[in-house]
């Protein structure tokens, strides 16, 4: 098992990436943190991931606060012993907010940049001293294609972008202490918050919103769940020993075409 003895922070674990993650973390061997806001899809998520036959652990509050952030880092310590692996996964979408720049308000982009970047900072800032404490850790960050081209508003790929830099200038002040960071960039997927499920979005509605997006996509389909936890169980592993800094673009050849 390529997780065996580890634990895991995931936020956003509740749902999409984030809840695929939690459970191939448990597949492999983690124990998992899950750090949410949603109760009743977190404890469905905890629940998986004892499926999966490990223990898992349902952190309410908001990562992008540093009560949050701290609370969620605590639990994993106090419950689990240790933190190893950090995945900034929770997010959010600028949807149902106006997109031209010159609409957005400011409340949607100090929302935007709180949730999808601060958060990064944030869950990082408290995670590294016990990765430290242990000898070595792995962060792994959910960015998007949004942050190297033009989808999703700009306060989204503000966002975004934000996250690889960070990554970059992080990855060089920690390579000597063993703690790597990277990031895996999502492009058209399928999960609730693209298809709209969790907006209320019928059935009709979600199919033809992934076929929308597989006709935009070289490989002729929504990326899925797995594709980008399979990504993320790679680079919080000891198989990217040697990679730091870096971003996997997993979008079916989107950013190609
Ligand atoms: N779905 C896509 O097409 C897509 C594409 C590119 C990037 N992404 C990114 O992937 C990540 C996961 O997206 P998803 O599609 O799985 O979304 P999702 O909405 O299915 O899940 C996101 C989870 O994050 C949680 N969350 C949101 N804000 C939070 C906060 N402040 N504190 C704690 N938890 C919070 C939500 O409750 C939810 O459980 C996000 O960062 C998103 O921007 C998604």
């Amino acid at each position: 098992m390529r997780l065996q003895g580890k634990v895991a922070i995931v936020t956003g674990g509740s749902s999409g990436f984030g809840r695929a993650t939690a459970i191939r973390f448990a597949e492999e061997g983690a124990k998992v943190v899950v750090a949410d806001l949603d109760e009743e899809w977190g404890k469905a998520s905890v629940s998986d991931i004892e499926k999966a036959g490990s223990e898992g652990a349902l952190v309410l509050g908001d990562i992008s606060t540093a009560e949050g952030a701290q609370r969620a880092v605590r639990s994993a310590v106090e419950q689990f012993g240790a933190l190893d692996v950090l995945v900034n996964n929770a997010g959010i979408a600028q949807r149902g907010d106006p997109m031209d720049t010159w609409d957005t308000s400011e409340e949607t982009w100090d929302r935007l940049l709180r949730v999808n970047l601060k958060s990064v900072f944030l869950c990082s800032k408290f995670a590294i001293p016990q990765m430290l404490e242990r000898g070595g850790g792995s962060i792994v960050n959910v960015a998007s294609i949004a942050a190297s081209c033009s989808v999703g508003g700009s306060a989204y790929g503000a966002a975004k972008g934000g996250i690889l830099s960070y990554s970059r200038q992080v990855s060089r002040e920690l390579a000597p202490r063993n703690v790597r960071i990277n990031s895996v960039s999502p492009g058209y997927m399928r999960t609730p918050m693209s298809t709209g499920e969790r907006s209320g979005a019928t059935p009709e509605e979600q199919e033809k919103a992934m076929e929308r997006f597989g006709a935009l996509v070289p490989m002729a389909r929504a990326g899925r769940d797995l594709d980008i936890a399979e990504a993320i169980v790679y680079l919080a592993c000891d198989e990217s020993r040697y990679v730091t800094g870096q971003e996997i673009v997993v979008d079916g050849g989107y950013l190609v075409r």
